[in-house]
Order: structure tokens, then C-alpha cells, then sequence
């Protein structure tokens, strides 16, 4: 089989941090901090709240910014009475590159089941975008010993009914849950066991050459001077990134990881 290159993906997902005037700001000021040298070697997204989507988009081509447009969740319908909820639809019609879905904030705190991310998987891929797919275990499941029965079972949930064609083109982020917002960062080596089991796991759903393409992000505590480490793991493909993605420098010293050294 030919060897996949796997263009890196390093995302900022804002949480709910920023107001649309602060979005703005935050983007022209990583345009500034990147350049062509950055966008040849390194896909980059940014995933601002629902309410800055369209401010963002505006800046990102007007000024022909070479950054990915993101969101951090959707709904799976095209339309209907879904009070509060957005529409991939709607997400499509401005240039939205990547979704977010089943990160654990929204699995834990808003309900999210494995049969839901797996429905929204479907529904971003039908809407011509790529779905960035969460899985990590908690603290009691690591110490327990249970990391890798639930990160697997979360992957192989996820990709239920896709096409082997569909899975290559997808993101999966690894995030352990107790590393995320914590500044505790999983080890390069523990970070690497990880995804290479969810390449594993997803080798045994959809096949070799999937797996072989299937980009696998590290997330938690992900900052400049653990990204060089992180990301020379063979296994790790990109960062999703959160605290650090929302200051300007420090999101484009993770991006510049490639440089360092
Ligand atoms: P963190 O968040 O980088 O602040 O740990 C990562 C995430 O939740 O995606």
C-alpha cells in the first residue's frame, strides 16, 4: 500500500470565549502571526461560538486568510422545531470546513450519547463538511484501566454505517478527559499508545487504507512548549487545542511547532 501523507490539522476550539468584536481580533492577529511556510505544512482551523461564524467568515475571505472555518456543534436535521439548535445546513452555507462533535463537554454537561455523535457524523459529512469526532476516557476510567475499552468502543460507536471512503477523510481527536482545561497533558508516549489504538480501532471497522489516512488529533492542555513532543508522535496528526487556541501568540506558537528546533 502506498505510504498516506497526513497533512497535520491543528484546530482552536473557543468554547464559549469571545464575542464576535474579540473573534474578529483574535483572527486577524493570528494572520498576522502565520505565514505561507505555516499553510504548506499545517492545516489550521478555528472554531468560534455560533454567534461569530458569519464575522469570521467575512475577515477569513476578505483578507484570503488560509485558515479553515470551524464549529463546535450542530444539529443532525436539515430543519425543524429544534428550539436553540443549529442547523448543518446553515453551517455549510458559510463555508464551514469542520465540525466538532461528541466533545466531552457536550457529552457530559449537555447529553451528548455515542448514538448522537454518530448521527451528527453522518449529517456533517451529508452537508459536504468533516466531522472532528471526541473520544477520551475520565480519571477513574484511566486509573481503573479502562482507557482503551472506552476510547475504542467511542470510536467504533462513531463510525457505525460510514463508508470506508468517508472515515479516511475524517478527524478523530483523542482527548483524555482529565487533561482537558487541567494544564495536566497526557505523556507524548501515553498521548501516542492512545491513537495508535483508535488507528487500530479504526483499521477493524473500516479498513487498512482508512486508517492509514484517518487524521488523529491529541487534545488537553495542548500548549507551545508541549506541541514539538506531542506532535513528532507517529500517531498524532494535529491538535485540538482549547485554552491556549483563544491567545493569538500562543495558538500560532502550537501551529509553529513545525519550525522549532
Ligand atoms: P484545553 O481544551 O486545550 O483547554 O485542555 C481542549 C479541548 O477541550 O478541546
Amino acid at each position: 500500500m502506498a505510504k498516506v501523507t497526513r497533512t497535520p490539522l491543528i484546530s482552536g476550539n473557543w468554547k464559549m470565549h469571545h464575542n464576535h468584536f474579540e473573534a474578529i481580533s483574535t483572527v486577524q492577529k493570528l494572520a498576522y502571526l502565520l505565514n505561507k511556510d505555516d499553510y504548506e505544512v499545517v492545516d489550521v482551523s478555528v472554531h468560534p461560538p455560533f454567534t461569530d461564524l458569519r464575522s469570521v467568515q467575512t475577515v477569513l475571505e476578505a483578507d484570503e486568510i488560509p485558515i479553515a472555518l470551524g464549529a463546535q456543534h450542530c444539529h443532525w436535521e436539515e430543519k425543524g422545531a429544534f428550539t436553540g439548535e443549529i442547523s448543518p445546513a446553515f453551517l455549510a452555507k458559510l463555508n464551514v470546513t469542520y465540525v466538532i462533535t461528541g466533545h466531552s463537554e457536550r457529552r457530559e454537561l449537555f447529553g451528548e450519547t455515542d448514538e448522537m455523535v454518530n448521527t451528527k457524523a453522518k449529517a456533517i459529512l451529508k452537508w459536504g463538511m468533516t466531522p472532528i469526532i471526541c473520544c477520551g476516557e475520565t480519571l477513574d476510567e484511566r486509573e481503573a484501566g479502562g482507557t482503551d475499552d472506552k476510547v475504542a468502543g467511542q470510536v467504533r460507536a462513531a463510525l457505525a454505517g460510514l463508508k470506508p471512503e468517508q472515515v479516511a477523510g475524517l478527524v478523530i481527536a483523542y482527548e483524555p478527559i482529565w487533561a482537558i482545561g487541567t494544564g495536566r497533558t497526557a505523556s507524548a508516549e501515553d498521548a501516542q499508545a492512545v491513537c495508535a489504538l483508535v488507528r487500530a480501532t479504526v483499521a477493524e471497522v473500516a479498513g487498512a487504507e482508512a486508517a492509514a489516512s484517518v487524521r488523529i488529533q491529541y487534545g488537553g492542555s495542548v500548549k507551545p512548549s508541549n506541541a514539538v513532543e506531542l506532535m513528532a508522535q507517529p500517531d498524532i496528526d494535529g491538535a485540538l487545542v482549547g485554552g491556549a487556541s483563544l491567545v493569538a501568540d500562543d495558538f500560532a506558537g502550537i501551529v509553529q511547532y513545525h519550525a522549532a528546533g
